[in-house]
């Protein structure tokens, strides 16, 4: 911004920095993306509540101690549409008003799953007043024209409602949170996707179906040509790179034509929502997916949704959706992190089975990934909190924090995930190669069967010449220098310690036997915590 100021008959330019909004956003750091909260960036060590809980002030009652004893900073949390509008245009806010005080009692940020015209596909939570009127509201079809408990994207009417009510939402959030900012972000719908079919067979689908491919879409596939998702890529060469043409002619005919002319509307129509939203209030927004399976056919699983192999799709036509998030119930963590990271997406896991190997993958998830974010689902159900292994990484992740945030996007960090005999993991980092196994792997290890390893991992930030930070659990470490005429690698010494407000305090000194006479670092099994690790080079 440029101020010009006319003084004494000169004028002077006077360059100010450009203003930074004040509610929560997104920013770019090297090639990272951060959720910037209060002017300062802010890693979600977070938690999805299962769908019914915030439904029921009582019932969450017992659960914000649980979060709290977890270690969470951030709990998802649904808004309802049939609850926020009983009534058409009466809005009803006291439930996530109470939701919100919640939240801030007990110190926790909220960001907020939008369950408006679909949740898993369905539209099982929009008002009663829309799922009775078909005739206003109508449905997806089936290919026989068999109406489903799905409120189809090709009609206005059912596009206008949402659109009103995510903005009336979005007015109540502004006016009750501006100040606070409780409210991070929001997820705009859950789970998008059509189901029983490849695509809607709704007349009115039928109908968008027949006519060509947007012109948007086919200057979008132009000018991404070289970095586009093979699968899209493929369809497109195989039927000829044409530069227009109908959904057929362009893609091929078949259900994965049918996907990719579903996910348009589908991210169109949510693209729609959050534009309105953001006009409103332009908290950083997003939409989540259910992953799909090796071998099944679209239709079988939620066809259109914000997946990697359509992401082109969902990119070209919802600009104003900020990232996809993958939902993980699926092994292959890593394959579909890779997915969701290649198109400057940046990663936000809002959902991932509550399983104990996830107290591993936030470390490999926010280490190697940067992720903004990490959520186990169904997150109260645990009995016993405190013990959650999840809340143990917590711990460790919220001491590093503002130490991960300052090395996001920086090529300083890193992070590493092994499971099971033989999987190692190599990280190259400031002229070090560092081979990451599995504690199991050393031979005075306790003897467990192998497929009944736990999954563990850690990461690592290079913090000055030589010198790294280590965090994790269930691992063992090794090093060399990549530096020809010193090969080798020592360790000069090993601090485990803690991070008091961003404050290094040292604890045991672990040159012994804590590090087997100087040769690995290590955090056994069941442990998780900090280590300082300086090297030096010899031959
Ligand atoms: C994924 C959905 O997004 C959640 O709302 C919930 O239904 C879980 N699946 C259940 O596993």
């Amino acid at each position: 911004m440029k101020w010009t100021i006319l003084l004494c008959f000169l004028s002077v330019s006077i360059a100010l920095p450009a203003q930074q909004p004040t509610h929560p956003h997104l920013q770019k750091q090297g090639n990272a993306v951060q959720l910037m909260v209060n002017g300062k960036p802010f890693l979600v060590l977070g938690g999805e509540l299962g769908n019914s809980s915030a439904s029921d002030l009582e019932y969450m009652k017992p659960i914000w101690p649980k979060l709290v004893d977890m270690n969470l900073n951030t709990v998802l949390v649904p808004v309802y549409w049939e609850l926020i509008e009983p009534k058409e245009g009466v809005y009803d806010f006291a439930l996530l008003d109470s939701i919100i005080m919640a939240a801030r009692k007990h110190n926790l940020k909220l960001i907020i799953l939008w369950f408006g015209s679909w949740k898993n596909s369905m539209s099982c939570y929009v008002p009663a007043w829309i799922k009775k009127d078909v005739k206003r509201f109508p449905r997806a079809q089936d290919k026989l024209g068999r109406g489903q408990e799905i409120l189809t994207a090709f009609n206005k009417n059912n596009l206008d409602a949402d659109i009103k009510v995510f903005g009336a939402l979005m007015t109540h959030i502004r006016e009750s949170d501006r100040d606070e900012h409780t409210i991070l972000m929001i997820q705009v719908e859950n789970e998008i996707g059509m189901l029983p079919e490849a695509r809607d067979y709704h007349p009115a689908a039928s109908e968008a179906f027949s006519q060509n491919v947007p012109q948007s879409l086919m200057t979008y596939l132009q000018k991404n040509k070289s970095s586009l998702s093979p699968h899209i890529l493929q369809l497109w060469q195989t039927n000829g790179f044409k530069s227009g043409g109908s959904w057929e002619e362009v893609f091929g005919k078949g259900l994965a034509t049918d996907e990719i002319f579903v996910a348009w509307h589908f991210a169109q129509f949510a693209n729609r929502v959050t534009e309105a939203g953001k006009k409103i209030y332009p908290l950083p927004m997003f939409v989540n997916a259910a992953l799909n399976r090796p071998n099944v056919k679209p239709g079988d699983y939620p066809s259109g949704g914000p997946l990697p192999h359509i992401i082109d799709i969902w990119k070209a036509a919802a600009p104003s959706v900020d990232f996809l998030s993958p939902d993980f119930y699926n092994p292959d963590f890593k394959y579909w992190n890779d997915l969701y990271t290649r198109k400057d997406n940046p990663l936000f896991i809002p959902e991932i089975r509550f399983d104990p190997s996830v107290a591993g993958k936030v470390f490999y998830a926010i280490g190697h990934y940067q992720a903004i974010g990490f959520a186990p689902f169904s997150i109260e159900s645990t009995e016993h909190p405190r013990e959650e292994p999840i809340a143990r990484s917590y711990e460790v992740l919220e001491q590093l924090s503002p130490i991960i945030c300052a090395n996001q996007g920086k090529n300083t960090m890193n992070g590493f995930m092994v499971d099971k005999i033989g999987s190692s993991d190599t990280i190259k980092l400031g002229g070090y190669t560092f081979i990451v196994k599995h504690d199991y792997t050393l031979g005075w290890s306790p003897k467990a069967k192998e497929d009944q390893w736990p999954l563990t991992g850690g990461l690592i930030i290079q913090i000055g010449e030589d010198e790294f930070i280590f965090a994790g659990t269930g691992i063992v470490v090794t090093f060399s220098s990549d530096e020809p005429d010193h090969p080798l690698a020592g360790i000069l010494n090993i601090e485990e310690g803690r991070f008091v407000n961003g404050k290094w305090l040292p604890g045991r000194r672990m040159n012994g036997d804590q590090s087997h006479q100087g040769r690995h670092l290590r955090f056994p099994v069941g442990e998780y915590g900090i280590q300082k690790l300086r090297l030096y080079r010899y031959r």
